[in-house]
């Protein structure tokens, strides 16, 4: 048994979806959560640059005494993650695996389209995470860099529209049966994704990580007793 909270962070509001799926899923659970607003978009910064700003959230959470941390950001997951998981003692749980797996469980044509930003696209994460799983699917990865910032603007329907429409025109015309929204900001302009590539299936790592973080606490003993804060907090 452990009370402490759990830690999650994000370049902005995006990883917030993976919060809430956390607190509905496991409600005894305290969360700290991070969104460093102030320099997003991480998407199109350096990996040094990416590495620097996420030490800088998870030393926020580590001094609130945070049991294990979230990054809520596949942009982090993609460039930091591998640096600051030697760093620090609490175990870090990233995003790409969980939506890697079940993308990769639910292609029936062995197509799968990914949309991140353009770190996580030039990393390639997705497609070696889908490819270890099976080699056999084909992946399309598609730099969607407009789309977080668009999502921090909190626009009106018909701008999101037509900047998703603009995004995603490379997307036409291949017939994958299954994308993966690689940003924890695309659930939240789902709508508009799904009016411009109708009849696909989509995925995003977050009912998953929110599985995978109850079996580790559960393995570990860590699993808390009492839910006593879910703190947000917006740099
Ligand atoms: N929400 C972040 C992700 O999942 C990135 C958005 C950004 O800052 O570019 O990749």
């Amino acid at each position: 048994m452990d009370n402490r909270p759990i830690g999650l962070l994000d370049s902005g509001l995006g990883g917030l979806s993976i919060a809430k799926k956390v607190i509905e899923k496991l409600p005894n659970e305290s969360t700290v959560f991070i969104g460093d607003n102030a320099h997003m978009p991480y998407g199109n910064r350096t990996k040094e640059d990416i590495i620097n700003l996420t030490r800088r959230s998870v030393k926020f959470l580590l001094n609130n005494d945070v049991k294990l941390v979230i990054f809520a950001c596949n942009t982090a997951t993609a460039a930091a993650m591998g640096t600051i998981e030697k760093e620090i003692e609490p175990q870090i749980i990233g995003v790409i695996q969980s939506g890697a797996l079940a993308a990769s469980r639910t292609t029936k044509n062995k197509k799968v389209a990914v949309v991140a930003t353009s770190v996580t696209v030039g990393s390639h994460a997705y497609e070696k995470e889908i490819h270890f799983r099976d080699p056999e699917i084909e992946v399309t990865e598609l730099a969607t860099p407009k789309l977080a910032p668009l999502v921090e603007a909190q626009e009106e329907h018909a701008t999101n529209l037509k900047v998703v429409k603009e995004s995603l025109a490379p997307l036409k015309g291949k017939d994958f049966d299954t994308l993966v929204l690689g940003c924890t900001h695309y659930p939240l302009i789902e709508q508009e994704i799904k009016e411009i590539l109708g009849e696909v299936l989509f995925f995003n790592g977050s009912p998953r990580v929110a599985l995978h973080l109850k079996e580790i606490l559960k393995e570990k003993q860590l699993l808390s007793t009492e839910n006593n804060m879910n703190i947000t907090f917006i740099d």
